[in-house]
């Protein structure tokens, strides 16, 4: 039985951090009601000129060094990404370029926040069915480029970054299962509502930002993530005290209280990084993980339940022994 392992993880966020208190000069909103609603603090924003495949390409490097790889060793890349640099070639051939690596399977995967559980569920098929043995798994997101800086109730949740992992064939587990779900009938509630195929005007008039109905938003993904624990739980015949860490989506603190609650689990054992990075969308996850393992928290034998929520909707989990 070959199984996939993580056996590197990278973490990569601009240098410029934008607080609380830049944004209460900007837009009308206050510390303490970002704060208290989302448990943001601060977030970092790519520089000018700064772009997508300059944050994935950081955190990969940084990912194949922990994992003892160099770029010729990867037979596969994916990044996750919303914020892609170009409508094509995609970033994940562009990270390619950047990386000297020549013919292997390269592509982007676009499932927002939810992308990088997605591409890590993709990446483990690919291994486990043994058409790749070293695969980098990336999620990098601009997503300061696609926010209106005018609208508080956008402007103040999200973050840019990048995180990666490398995921390799081997014959202890690994991942476990994966489970990814969607639900298109959503995709109104949280889009950007512009797009290449409607035409270029189709960005104009505000419409090429995140548009949010946050609390209905809010509402489902509480729900929905409560969901996914009780269905990766059942399908691994685990129990909720088997899991060691909880590694969520960062979007909002209460969100994630609320799927730690229902995993009966403290807080001390789950990963939260909203303070620092806010949303960073599919890159959220794999530099909550990338924090945790190189700060000591996370060690090898330990297991880790990943999940997230977002945009379409998309939803899913990885459960996994690091
Ligand atoms: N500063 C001050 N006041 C604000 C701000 C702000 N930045 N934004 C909104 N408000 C106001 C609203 O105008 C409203 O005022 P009103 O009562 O006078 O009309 C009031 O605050 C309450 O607004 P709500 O939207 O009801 O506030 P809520 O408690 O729901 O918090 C939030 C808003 C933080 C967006 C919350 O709904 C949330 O986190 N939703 C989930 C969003 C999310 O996680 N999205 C991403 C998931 S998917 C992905 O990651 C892409």
């Amino acid at each position: 039985m070959i199984y996939s392992r993580i056996t590197g993880t990278g973490g990569y966020l601009p240098d410029k951090v934008l607080t609380n208190y830049d944004l209460e000069k900007i837009v009308d909103t206050s510390d303490q009601w970002i704060r208290e609603r989302t448990g943001i603090r601060e977030r970092h924003i790519a520089a000018d000129g700064q772009n997508t495949v300059d944050l994935a390409e950081q955190a990969a490097r940084r990912a194949l060094q922990a994992a003892g790889r160099d770029p010729q060793d990867i037979d596969l890349i994916i990044v996750a990404t919303t914020t892609p640099d170009r409508v094509f070639p995609s970033t994940a051939c562009l990270l390619q370029k950047r990386l000297d690596r020549h013919g292997c399977a390269a592509f982007d995967l676009q499932a927002v926040c939810t992308g990088f559980v997605y591409a890590l569920g993709v990446a483990d098929k690919f291994v486990r069915t043994g058409s790749a043995r070293c695969a980098l798994v990336v999620g990098s997101e601009t997503l300061s480029r696609v926010l209106d800086w005018k609208d508080r109730s956008t402007c103040v949740l999200f973050g840019d970054g990048a995180g990666a992992v490398v995921l390799e064939a081997s014959e202890e587990p690994g991942i476990l299962s994966s489970h990814l779900h969607a639900d298109g009938a959503y995709e109104h509630l949280l889009s950007v509502p512009g797009g290449v195929s409607q035409g270029y005007d189709s960005f104009k008039d505000g419409k090429g930002f995140v548009t949010m109905k946050g609390n209905e938003v809010f509402k489902v993904a509480v729900n929905t993530l409560g969901r996914i624990v009780d269905e990766t739980l059942e399908a691994n015949a685990l129990d909720k005290s088997d899991i060691d860490w909880l590694i969520p989506h960062q979007a909002n603190i209460r969100i994630i209280q609320a799927t730690a609650k229902k995993l009966k689990m403290p807080m001390d054992r789950v990963v939260v990084t909203v303070g620092e990075h806010g949303n960073t969308s599919s890159a959220s996850v794999p530099l909550a993980l990338d924090v945790a393992v190189r700060d000591g928290r996370i060690k090898a034998g330990e297991t880790l339940l990943m999940e997230a929520f977002g945009g379409g909707f998309t939803w899913g989990s990885v459960l996994l022994k690091f």
